[in-house]
């Protein structure tokens, strides 16, 4: 099956996932991509069954204010009831890779204030190991060649998004040859590189829920375990 169309189903069954949850005053967080656009499109259709939604993203807020869904600021919210986001690349341990569309800080705090995070994606970005997919870093501008060094000592090296500015004003570096057998040790580490504001890696903040659409149309469900 096409790819467009595996991720209109995984959209749908994440739909059909959170509904039976909503109430008027449910509140979603809103992740940012071409998967996640059309579950946009489709929680349009019930939008009376709740209150309304964040957004990750400007481009998301603009898709939400597009489909009459009220968009609130989340320091305005006591609570967000469920993220829903896509991602790169998926272990099998949940852990992420996300940021391919430059939004991953803002998709790190609206997944981390969540009560609950389900990821949608196909089967293509189930992976064994993450780092296929170049792992993006937001990082300060003034920033930039000293992460590239520290990228360098790893064993990586940077690619930098030309002309990409981000939400918050920032570059986005793309780290390639990164070797990731432990995510969440990654994840520290880059983190903690001066001038990084987030590294892409979601490890610490695991989906809770992780939605494959396979392909021959099914739909496959994992859940959180704990990594042994
Ligand atoms: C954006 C993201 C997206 O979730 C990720 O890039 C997947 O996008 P798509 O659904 O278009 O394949 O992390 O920053």
């Amino acid at each position: 099956m096409d790819i467009d169309k595996l991720k209109a189903l995984v959209a749908e069954a994440a739909v059909t996932e959170i509904r039976s949850n909503l109430t008027p005053n449910s509140v979603l967080g809103i992740g940012t991509g071409s998967t996640t656009n059309i579950f946009i499109e489709r929680l349009g259709t019930i939008k009376e069954e709740f209150e309304g939604a964040v957004a990750s993203s400007k481009a998301s807020e603009k898709k939400l204010i597009e489909a009459g869904i009220r968009v609130y600021d989340i320091n305005s919210l006591k609570k967000i009831d469920v993220y829903v986001d896509g991602a790169d690349e998926a272990d099998r341990n949940l852990c992420l890779t996300k940021g391919g569309g430059g939004a991953l800080t803002r998709e790190k705090i609206v997944s981390s204030a969540a009560e609950k995070f389900i990821c949608i994606i196909d089967y293509t970005k189930e992976v064994e190991t993450l780092g296929k997919f170049p792992i993006p870093i937001e990082v300060i501008p003034m920033a930039m060649s000293l992460v590239e060094k520290r990228i360098h000592l790893m064993g990586g090296f940077v690619t930098h998004r030309e002309g990409f500015i981000t939400d918050n004003g920032n570059i986005i570096l793309d780290a390639h040859n990164l070797d990731i057998p432990n995510p969440l040790m990654i994840e520290d580490l880059i983190n903690g590189i001066p001038g990084v504001v987030t590294v892409g890696l979601f490890a610490k903040e695991r989906p809770d829920l992780l939605l494959i659409a396979m392909p021959d149309g099914k739909i496959q469900t994992k859940q959180q375990h704990v990594i042994s």
